[in-house]
């Protein structure tokens, strides 16, 4: 028995009887899919089931009025999926003779309609062989064949498609689909499946390695911070300052130019006053002669780095460490302050 006959089999014994299930309308199951797309079966199913007596067809729907349909959708948040809705019910009526597209790719034209939803459509309406992807399909499939590609990233997505495909009945996709979804949503679901009664789990990796809880694998999406860097280059045609980093990160320890921080991407003339009150500038004429920017991406963080470039007559006394110009590489430097001093001196 191949994966989708065990699941068919499950389906046929323990399947609910929703609606949509007793149908195959397009826009009926389109209109379930569209429900369902945020909303779990539960708090759906009466909004289903007055959305359906109020506008039992794509041309009801087409004529109906913002107010009408927004207010049987209240409660049921993702306003936009109404009126993606209401959009695409009346650009059917009007440029396709109120006929609901019949392949995959005019349906996943439709507004608000993804590649999911597509394939829902296509399948439950049409017969055709697109198999439904979703978090219930995702969790299926990487348990029962111990893929540890996350889900959420390109690769992982790309290969629980081809996956999802590859082991959908083409003679049966209506069933099939529906058997995996619900399979998803009863007995392999997110926490606690029930693998005590499941039909797959003596072939299933996952269970067999004892690492249901640990698949699917979902990538934790790093949050990038942006800092702001202005290295100051003061310069009165021998010395510049330099400073050793004494706070932790990755630089610490290493040198690095005059400093100034800011919490956001401010402009060149907006910092130049920040520079005239540092003390290395104090009451001192200056001539500006260049600013270089750069972007140093690291994991967590991209680095916004501005290089001034300043001449003055004379290095006034501050508490920075004064060097010979040419003596700069004898001091380590992160590697963005040490490219922009080799390209200087
Ligand atoms: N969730 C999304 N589509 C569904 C469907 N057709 N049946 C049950 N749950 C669903």
């Amino acid at each position: 028995m191949t994966i989708s006959d065990t699941l068919k089999n499950w389906y046929k014994n323990n399947a609910r009887d929703l609606p949509w299930r007793n149908t195959n309308d397009a826009y009926l199951i389109w209109l379930s899919e569209i429900i369902l797309q945020q909303t779990r079966v539960e708090q759906g199913l009466p909004y289903y089931l007055a959305f359906a007596k109020a506008f039992p067809n794509l041309q009801k729907l087409s004529k109906a009025s913002e107010d009408q349909v927004l207010k049987l959708w209240q409660g049921l948040g993702y306003y936009s999926r109404a009126r993606n809705m209401m959009f695409t019910a009346q650009q059917i009526a009007n440029h396709n003779n109120g006929i609901f597209p019949n392949n995959y790719k005019d349906i996943l034209a439709l507004k608000g309609v993804g590649p999911y939803t597509a394939a829902a459509i296509a399948s439950f309406a049409f017969g055709l062989p697109y198999a439904v992807v979703d978090g219930n399909v995702f969790r299926i499939l990487s348990r029962y064949y111990g893929v540890e590609l996350p889900i959420n990233s390109t690769k992982g997505k790309k290969y629980f498609e081809v996956l999802a495909q590859k082991v959908l009945d083409i003679e049966n996709p209506a069933t099939h689909n529906q058997a995996i979804m619900e399979f998803g949503s009863l007995l392999c679901k997110p926490k606690n499946p029930d693998c005590n009664s499941c039909p797959l789990s003596d072939s299933c990796v996952a269970f067999n390695q004892k690492r249901i809880a640990l698949l699917p694998i979902k990538e934790k999406k790093l949050k990038i911070q942006n800092r702001y860097l202005h290295y100051i280059l003061l310069n009165d045609g021998k010395r510049i300052f330099i400073e050793k980093r004494d706070y932790s990160g990755i630089w610490k320890g290493l040198y690095q130019l005059p400093l100034i921080e800011t919490v956001e991407n401010i402009t060149v003339d907006n910092v130049i006053p920040l520079i005239m009150e540092n003390e290395i500038l104090k009451n001192q004429d200056f001539e500006l002669k260049e600013v270089r920017e750069k972007i140093h991406k690291l994991t967590h963080r991209n680095l916004h780095i501005r290089f001034y470039w300043i001449e003055i007559a004379e290095m006034p006394k501050a508490n920075y460490l004064s060097i010979l110009c040419s003596d700069w590489n004898d001091y380590a430097f992160p590697q963005p302050i040490h490219q922009f001093l080799s390209s200087i001196f």
